[in-house]
């Protein structure tokens, strides 16, 4: 593949600090694998001039950008329009710059999930029964408006601090009224499982350099599939358990690979591959470059 030239397609995450993130490999390897005249930065740009900084980029020819830590709030904010993700999420973490420089703001970490959670476990169906998500951040935000968008029609939402479960799901249930939603106590988490058909754990809890999470399996039914969203380490204590037990079990970094497809889509304007030589090329990178918790 030739260097990048002055026509390259130009895109960038923006974050501060930014120095940590996979993005630029992930997006660079399939501009140069895919034969595309492309580049894609870093950049760390601080609070104080996102704003700018947003509508600067697109004058000067970047086609879209991912965001990430602090300003997904931010950005939810700055862009002139969004999708529904984004608006049940309340943060933007791809942005598409239009033709007419106008910027939309997607959110496509639901996405992510369920597209990777489609891929590794085939026979999943919304209706199979009951999910449970460890969490209520940001991850969990997403995931659950995922499912629910899915047709997952009922989901208990585990938390530490329950108050912002309950926060979670004020904010949802406006956008589901079908569904059911419930706040559990994070001390009645192993109970919780009871008859669940998924368990989606979103916390930080088992990342590398956070403790790990305690939670026996004893009440989760055999047949539910287990998914983390966790990708540091790649195969979580979580998933080490729940494999042994016979569970299907969903990785954490095929979501953080499927959630940049539909950012690539536009800048690249061609359909990302993701396989093995992308999952391989992320593992070696989280290896050089381990995340900051
Ligand atoms: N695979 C992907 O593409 C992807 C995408 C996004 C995020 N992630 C990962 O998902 C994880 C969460 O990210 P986030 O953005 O949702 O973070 P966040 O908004 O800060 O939420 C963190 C969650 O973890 C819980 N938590 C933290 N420490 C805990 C502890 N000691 N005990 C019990 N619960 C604890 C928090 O509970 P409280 O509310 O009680 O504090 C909250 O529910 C991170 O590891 C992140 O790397 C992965």
């Amino acid at each position: 593949m030739s260097p990048p030239t002055a026509r390259a397609r130009l895109a960038a995450v923006l974050g501060d600090p930014v120095v940590h993130s996979l993005s630029p490999l992930l997006h660079n390897h399939w501009f140069a694998r895919l034969g595309i005249d492309g580049v894609y930065l870093a950049l760390r740009v601080p609070a104080e001039v996102f704003d700018e900084t947003l509508r600067l980029l697109p004058a000067l020819g970047f086609r879209g950008f991912n965001v990430t830590i602090p300003h997904k709030e931010r950005a939810f904010r700055a862009v002139d329009r969004r999708d529904r993700a984004a608006e049940v999420c309340g943060a933007v973490n791809t942005v598409r710059v239009e033709a007419d420089g106008s910027l939309t703001g997607l959110n496509t970490d639901g996405f992510g999930f369920l597209a990777h959670l489609r891929r590794r476990v085939p026979g999943w169906r919304p209706e199979a029964g009951p999910t449970v998500v460890l969490g209520a951040g940001g991850a969990a935000r997403a995931v659950v408006a995922a499912l629910l968008e899915a047709g997952v029609g009922e989901v208990r939402i585990v938390n530490r601090t329950r108050p912002r479960a309950e926060r979670l799901i004020a904010d949802l249930a406006p956008h589901f009224p079908t569904a059911r939603l419930s706040a559990v106590d994070w001390t009645a988490r192993g109970e919780a499982l009871t008859g669940a058909a998924l368990l989606v754990q979103t916390t930080s809890l088992g990342m590398h350099g956070m403790p790990s999470l305690e939670l026996p399996l004893d009440s989760l039914p055999r047949r539910a599939v287990v998914a983390e969203v966790v990708y540091v380490p790649s195969e979580t204590d979580l998933l080490r358990r729940a494999r042994k037990r016979g569970h299907p079990v969903v990785d954490g970094l095929g979501m953080l690979i499927w959630q940049a497809v539909p950012g690539f889509r536009h800048w690249g304007g061609v359909e990302p591959p993701v396989d093995g030589t992308v999952e391989a090329l992320l593992l070696e990178g989280l290896r050089a470059t381990p995340p900051a918790k």
